[in-house]
């Protein structure tokens, strides 16, 4: 486990701002900056971020955090990764204590699982510089393909033994569970080992950790596969990876435009020769995993493919996906019966940047020529794939793009415009009347299963106390608002303490009342951090592991300025808030808690006298409940007078 001071430490130091430029044209609006969401689709910018506070919050999607939570969504990356990444960045080493008993079994095993994937990654590299074998078979067999020493070691290329058992005895040695290697398919159930007597390519997530390998046979003919690949596990799922992504990312971002190739050497001699922004989908056609994590970084494709007819078959396939996610395609085919690596050494950098720059042609212009080569003259041919055609340009999401494309077809294949438009726009109803389709049995299903949960839990339907109860979630709320927002302060009158020690102080005897398991959390979070000397400030839940909690402050920061307003009138409740909670925070605090206890007595009140009524007492119980009852009316008398003396 990462420290807590180590990772307030990268939350201090990562600019929120710094990183989202990276993804979002940003615009100052008072003293924030707002801009197009990165995380969904938007025309008009809800995306806000505060470099005072250090956090962002899109309106719009919902998503909003530090630059933790950011780069967790900006990279698909987990908590502890995200940290990593950023600590790296900002060159902040961090410590590390025990793990917590809180990871879950399967983040256990997934760690070990990494973990035992280093060590095979260390191995097979170490074997490849460090043993005479290595050096001269595998070693040479890179060298011989033009790959230089920084090359090899920037892509953590390793080797792999014609033994038996190399690696499964070293990883017992170093005292590694049988039972891992398997997971990872690193060696058999007769302890040999996957792979050998080949050169290894090391597959990493986009965060750099080693999830899989490839493994070459060094030969060129063979009767064996020319690679294998690590089997899929906890770590790896290889509709999600795209190989060299993790070295190419930035590189994406800054060229703005994502190279595809098909092949693992492919991506490390285009890397090599300059064009680090290239990445290879292993052999399969994309997957809409990956369209979406190149989507992140940038939207436009560039798709590197063979030139022959089964290069260009793999081309267009699930090339609809990409159009629909709304991402702009070019293809550039590789002559000569070459592949990218080939290509590249026959002509050399120069002239490959330039046929990069050349030869690359809009998608669906590439199959208006293709296609439509040689069935000129068949014009039931040419109809069918105008038809092709059309369908894959009615999944571009922008009209104007497809009212280009459409005439640029008419143009091309000599079919009037107006029936392309026609067919166009029974695609387009088409695939309306599947999503909405899909969207009733969603709902559906939704409501089903709303409708088990409510038996299960015994309720019939909702009664009359419904309303009353929906209030109470806004009194706890807006408790845990003032908790948040200035718990670490001090009160400036006796006694003179942190205000969350104020507030849990007036409502530790409510705890077992509260129903929000996660403002619940919180409050009992704060007292422990508070027994032991800790006063949690709002940096502290906007940075916690707990997604729920850091949502909740995160909605208390940005509302204030934003939301403030609309507030009371959404939660439709009398809400005294301060015109300035910052300049008032003990008032805003004083009603919060009055506020919430009344609203607990109110309850507590109406069931004991539920329970007064349907229960048979004995004489002494009865007394003794009738005491509490009193006492408790009183307070609550007590505390709506107060209130009411704030709020007329
Ligand atoms: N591939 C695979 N398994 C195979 C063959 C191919 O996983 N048996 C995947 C690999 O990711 C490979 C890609 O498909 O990189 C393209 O295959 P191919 O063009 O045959 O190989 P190259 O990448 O060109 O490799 P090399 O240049 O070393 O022959
Ligand atoms: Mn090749």
């Amino acid at each position: 486990m990462i420290s807590r001071k180590s990772i307030d430490q990268v939350i201090d130091t990562a600019r929120i701002d710094e990183l989202a430029r990276e993804y979002v044209d940003l615009r100052q609006r008072g003293a924030n900056l707002i801009g197009l969401c990165p995380f969904h689709k938007e025309k008009t910018p809800s995306f806000y971020v505060s470099p005072q506070k250090n956090i962002f919050k899109c309106f719009g999607c919902g998503k909003g955090g530090t630059p933790v939570q950011f780069v967790m969504e900006a990279e698909q990356l987990s908590f502890p990764e995200a940290i990593r990444s950023l600590a790296k960045r900002y060159h902040i080493s961090l410590e590390e204590t025990e793990r917590s008993p809180e990871t879950t079994e399967e983040d256990k095993l997934k760690e070990s699982l990494y973990i035992l994937n280093q060590f095979a990654l260390d191995h097979y590299v170490d074997n490849l510089w460090n043993t005479n074998e290595g050096q001269t078979i595998g070693l040479a067999y890179f060298r011989h393909r033009g790959l230089t020493d920084d090359t090899i070691k920037k892509f953590d290329l390793g080797f792999a033994p014609d033994l038996p058992d190399a690696l499964y005895k070293k990883s017992q040695q170093a005292g590694f569970q049988k039972e891992f290697l398997g997971m990872l398919g690193l060696a058999n159930d007769h302890d040999r080992d996957f792979f050998r007597d080949r050169v290894i390519f090391p597959i990493h997530a986009v965060g750099g950790r080693c999830i899989a390998f490839a493994g070459r046979i060094m030969t060129p003919e063979s009767k064996v596969a020319k690679y294998i690949n690590s089997p899929e596990s906890s770590v790896y799922q290889k509709s999600k990876t795209l190989y060299g992504l993790h070295l190419a990312r930035r590189s994406i971002r800054e060229q703005n435009r994502c190279i595809l190739v098909e092949g693992y050497i492919d991506v490390i001699a285009l890397s090599q020769a300059g064009f680090e922004n290239v990445v290879a989908s292993s052999g399969t056609s994309l997957t809409e995993e990956q369209i979406h994590a190149i989507k992140r970084i940038t939207s436009n494709i560039l798709l590197l493919y063979d030139g022959d007819p089964a290069g260009i078959k793999a081309a267009t396939r699930g090339m609809d996906m990409i159009l629909q996610e709304g991402l702009n395609v070019k293809i550039a085919l590789i002559p000569d019966r070459e592949d990218p690596d080939s290509y590249l050494k026959k002509v050399g950098t120069d002239a490959f940047g330039k046929f990069l720059n050349e030869q690359s042609v809009d998608f669906i212009m590439f199959r208006l020529t293709v296609e439509m080569e040689g069935i000129q003259g068949e014009p039931l041919k040419k109809a069918q794939v105008a038809s092709e055609i059309v369908r894959s340009i009615s999944k571009i999401p922008d009209p104007i793009q497809r009212a280009v494309y459409l005439r640029e077809t008419s143009d091309k294949t000599g079919i009037d415009e107006s029936s392309l438009i026609d067919s166009c726009n029974r695609f387009l109803q088409e695939d309306r009347r599947i999503r909405s389709f899909r969207m009733q049995k969603d709902a559906l299903e939704r409501d089903k299963e709303a409708l088990a949960d409510l038996s299960s839990r015994g309720h019939s339907a909702p009664k009359q106390g419904d309303a009353s109860s929906a209030s109470d979630a806004f009194q706890e709320k807006d408790l845990c608002r003032v908790l948040m927002l200035f718990g670490d302060r001090l009160r400036e009158t006796e006694p003179i303490i942190p205000f969350a020690q104020y507030i849990i102080d007036n409502i530790i005897d409510t705890l077992p009342l509260f129903e929000d398991a996660t403002i619940r959390r919180v409050i009992e979070e704060t007292e422990l951090q508070l027994n032991e000397g800790n006063v949690p400030g709002l940096q502290y839940f906007i940075g916690h592991e707990s997604q729920d909690i850091a949502n909740l402050a995160l909605e208390f920061t940005m509302s204030k300025f934003e939301y403030s307003s609309n507030w009371s009138d959404k939660m439709g409740i009398y809400l005294l808030t301060q015109k300035e909670p910052e300049e008032n925070a003990l008032e805003d605090i004083r009603q919060a808690i009055l506020r919430f206890k009344l609203k607990k007595y109110n309850k507590f009140i109406a069931e004991l006298e539920k329970k007064l009524k349907e229960a048979q007492y004995s004489e002494e119980e009865l007394e003794l409940e009738l005491k509490s009852l009193q006492h408790i009316v009183i307070q609550r008398n007590e505390i709506a007078a107060m209130l009411r003396t704030v709020i007329i």
